[in-house]
């Protein structure tokens, strides 16, 4: 349990970052700028952001990340415009990404997601690192491919790092919300799915779901979208852990205007953040990623705890080391664990599906070895009524009726301020394991809604697109 001592919440800034702020913030005075970000608060040497179930077994270390966290929760309390206090670091997530989809200020939806999130889980780890006074800390995350539900030091009641509204569903998140598939040896090996994907950026609208980074912005024809991480599964996991009351109401990480609240939050996007480290190890991958000025000297402004703007450009976030981290591991899966398998509530023991449609398979099977993918795309997915989780599942039009069929993927919808954030947009699974077992057939595809309400019953309206098809990606 974590105890804090009330001595403790007067804590200063450091002197050594204080004198920091006051120098530089001194010699930028007269520009009107923003103080560097990148020497706000930096550790004196590289930290390691470990999974929170290693992070926890040392008590003393996970008492002081509490009694910080507490801290800054308490002074929001107290004073929720506290610069020091947990609300107002928070609120810098609703003020990027619970704003319009075309305001300038948005960060989801277009290549800054996974430049932008990085920032501010430094930012965030850092003010944590100065309040607790732990020069070592460095924000733990979730490994939710191994822990498929909110790991205890997250949930245990009482504790600051569970203070959050949340409405999460008794089960554990199934394989297609954590983005894998089993019954494919491919994607069954990187554990992550997203990880297949070859390029950073979209030039169309209708690639964006299938690169890592998303479309650049401002962009002709002010297009939109989830690149393929953040998807899936960076949406299906902020509607679990948020899930919704029996009235419809979303948790905190349900809806983005309050998602950063919870604590939780640095810890999933820490994880996507490891992912895209996982990503970058492939040279070929990484080498996609775009090296115009647009996107390297873009900058993102945040403010450190005494209330000072700090800006930090997109090409300084792209060395970890340089923001002083790097994780205990790039592995998906904790090193040492066997990978789970937990199999998705089914088309056929769940919710009756929001669409169904069929598509036939090429007669040919892909030649082995030849690295071809089949990709099954949906055009169009016109934004949904209400927040909802996704299951896609195919299987053969003529097999039986109660067989669950093959889950191909995993999509989610989920609120910012209230209102579900969907830019209409073509949604892409890879299904090359089915396509090649039914290699000529024809397919049903079902998409199933997987249940977000802690309890009582839920339902969904039909989900409009465009249409179905296969294509094939090489
Ligand atoms: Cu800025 Cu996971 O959302």
């Amino acid at each position: 349990m974590a105890s804090t001592t009330s001595n403790k919440s007067e804590r200063p800034i450091s002197r050594r970052t204080a004198l920091k702020i006051t120098a530089s913030a001194a010699g930028a005075a007269g520009l009107g700028a923003a103080i560097p970000l990148v020497a706000v608060g930096a550790p004196a040497a590289t930290r390691v952001r470990m999974d929170i179930t290693a992070f926890a077994k040392n008590a003393a270390r996970l008492a002081k990340f509490e009694a910080a966290v507490k801290e800054m929760q308490d002074r929001s309390k107290t004073n929720v415009n506290d610069p020091k206090g947990w609300r107002v670091n928070a609120k810098a997530h609703a003020d990027f990404c619970s704003v319009g989809l075309a305001d300038p200020k948005q960060v989801h939806f277009c290549w800054w997601f996974l430049s932008w999130h990085r920032a501010y889980i430094t930012v965030t780890e850092r003010k944590i690192r100065e309040i607790s006074g732990d020069q070592t800390f460095a924000y733990p995350y979730w490994n939710w491919s191994s822990d498929r539900r909110i790991p205890k030091p997250y949930s245990k009641a009482g504790s600051p790092l569970a203070n959050a509204v949340r409405f999460t569903r008794s089960s554990a998140l199934s394989d297609g919300e954590v983005d894998f598939f089993p019954n494919d040896p491919v994607l069954k090996k990187l554990g992550v799915a997203a990880l297949a994907v070859k390029k950073f950026e979209a030039k169309t609208a209708a690639e964006i779901n299938r690169t890592f980074g998303g479309i650049a912005r401002p962009n002709a024809g002010n297009k939109f979208g989830n690149n393929r991480l953040e998807g899936t599964p960076h949406g299906p996991i902020h509607n679990y852990v948020g899930g919704e009351n029996a009235n419809g109401d979303g948790g905190d990480m349900a809806d983005f205007e309050t998602a950063a609240r919870d604590p939780i939050f640095f810890a999933h996007h820490g994880n996507l953040d490891r992912l895209w480290e996982t990503w970058r190890r492939d040279a070929a991958k990484k080498s996609t990623e775009p090296k115009v000025d647009a996107f390297l000297k873009h900058k993102f402004v945040f403010t450190w705890l005494d209330g000072t703007p700090m800006e930090i450009a997109v090409e300084e976030t792209l060395d970890t080391k340089k923001l002083g981290f790097t994780y205990d591991t790039l592995e998906v899966f904790r090193p040492g664990v066997q990978p789970l398998v937990v199999a998705a509530q089914s088309a056929q023991d769940n919710l009756p599906p929001v669409a169904t449609d069929k598509v036939r398979v090429p007669l040919a099977p892909q030649a082995a070895g030849s690295g071809e993918r089949r990709i099954l795309e949906i055009t169009d997915v016109e934004k949904p009524e209400r927040p909802i989780t996704v299951s896609v599942y195919v299987k053969p039009t003529d097999a039986p009726a109660n067989d669950p069929g093959v889950n191909v993927g995993t999509f989610a919808a989920v609120r910012a301020g209230g209102e579900v954030a969907w830019p209409s947009q073509t949604l892409t699974f890879d299904i090359t394991a089915a396509a090649q077992r039914f290699a000529g057939k024809e397919l049903t595809v079902l998409l199933v809604p997987q249940r977000i309400r802690a309890q009582g019953a839920e339902s969904y309206p039909p989900l409009k697109y465009g249409q179905m098809r296969i294509v094939t990606e090489r």
